[in-house]
């Protein structure tokens, strides 16, 4: 079985003799409720690094009051289970060479190597409240990146995202960190935040933000949030990301971004309406920003400009918020 550390001073004890063994550690930091998505980043840490840790953590300080924590999806020993099945055979053990790695003795099988599982009150020794005027003791603030997209919907998400990953980045000390596209927003945040705090475990260019895993079928990004869709609603949610690609298209034959957009939010609503009186479905936002500035598009721009596009978008369908993206211009 995995080692699972639920405290800081026992996983740090593990990390010294990692560090001494000068070890790669890969970092994949998860609130559970483990899907394909997830697995994607572990793989492409197992392959990548000595060891990983993943972390499984619901973040109080990351949900609102009126948001979805305390039926949060959690199933821990099924993500156990889905953590030790994994493997990555390194080729060293595949091609029976012998490499950099397995000098190092680190060659054949990888599994993750250990499950970082604090308590709240590990994680928040000042105590802590979803209420932001209510908070005390240490929390990080990205200014200027976190008002936009997922930032106006959730005005305290990613101060809650910002301190939480601080606080699991020191604990653990990763060299390399994996978050998913789905999140956009949150991954090339938490890259600036990096940056501006000036990280070493990781520095920002060792975080990495890897494709967004989707079902094979409809296409639909996966979640942990997925499992809470009736059947109906799970049949209508990837009409998101459906929306989503006729804005791309419309943008890359030289449509305006006010056009692109509509043409998302009307498919959105069209098909909204062939489910009406079975499944609630509420436009959250669909829009484009710089992938670096995170400013909105100017309505009128057309695709001729060439600088890399977040083309994002949340919906509420029935008493879930699903989201997604594109990036434009990105290749
Ligand atoms: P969680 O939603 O559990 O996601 C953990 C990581 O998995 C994030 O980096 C997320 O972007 C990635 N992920 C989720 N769905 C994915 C998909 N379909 N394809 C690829 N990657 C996917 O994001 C969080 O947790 C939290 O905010 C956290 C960073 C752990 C801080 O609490």
């Amino acid at each position: 079985p995995i080692p699972i550390f639920t405290t800081v001073a026992s996983y740090r004890e593990w990390r010294r003799k990692a560090a001494e063994e000068r070890k790669t550690v890969g970092f994949v930091p998860t609130m559970g409720a483990l899907h394909d998505g997830h697995l994607s980043l572990v793989n492409h840490s197992l392959a990548n690094n000595d060891l990983t840790v993943v972390s499984i953590f619901v973040n109080p300080t990351q949900f609102a009051p009126h948001e979805d924590l305390s039926t949060y999806p959690r199933t821990l020993p099924r993500d156990l289970e889905l953590l030790s099945a994994l493997s990555y055979m390194s080729e060293a053990r595949v091609n029976g060479t012998s490499t950099a790695a397995s000098a190092r003795g680190s060659s054949g099988y990888r599994t993750p190597s250990a499950v970082f599982l604090p308590s709240v009150q590990e994680m928040y020794p000042s105590g802590v409240s979803q209420q932001v005027a209510a908070q005390r003791g240490t929390f990080i603030e990205v200014k200027g990146y976190d008002e936009q997209m997922e930032g106006k919907s959730r005005p305290t998400f990613f101060r809650g995202v910002a301190t939480v990953v601080t606080k699991l980045f020191n604990a653990v000390e990763p060299t390399n960190a994996y978050f998913g596209q789905k999140d956009i927003q949150q991954g090339l945040l938490l890259r600036r935040l990096a940056r501006d705090l000036l990280l070493s475990h990781p520095d920002s260019e060792h975080l990495h933000i890897m494709p967004t895993a989707r079902d094979p079928v409809d296409e639909l990004a996966l979640s942990s949030r997925n499992v809470n869709l009736s059947p109906a609603e799970r049949h209508f949610a990837p009409t998101l990301y459906a929306a989503l690609k006729a804005a791309r298209d419309s943008w890359e034959g030289g449509k305006s971004k006010d056009d692109s957009v509509k043409t998302a939010v009307q498919l959105i609503h069209e098909r909204s309406q062939e489910v009406s009186g079975k499944v609630d479905v509420a436009l959250d936002y669909v829009d484009m920003n710089d992938v670096e500035t995170f400013d909105v598009v100017d309505g009128e721009a057309t695709s001729t400009v060439g600088k890399p596009i977040i083309l994002s978008g949340a919906i509420w369908v029935g008493r879930t918020r699903l989201i997604d993206n594109i990036i434009l211009g990105d290749d």
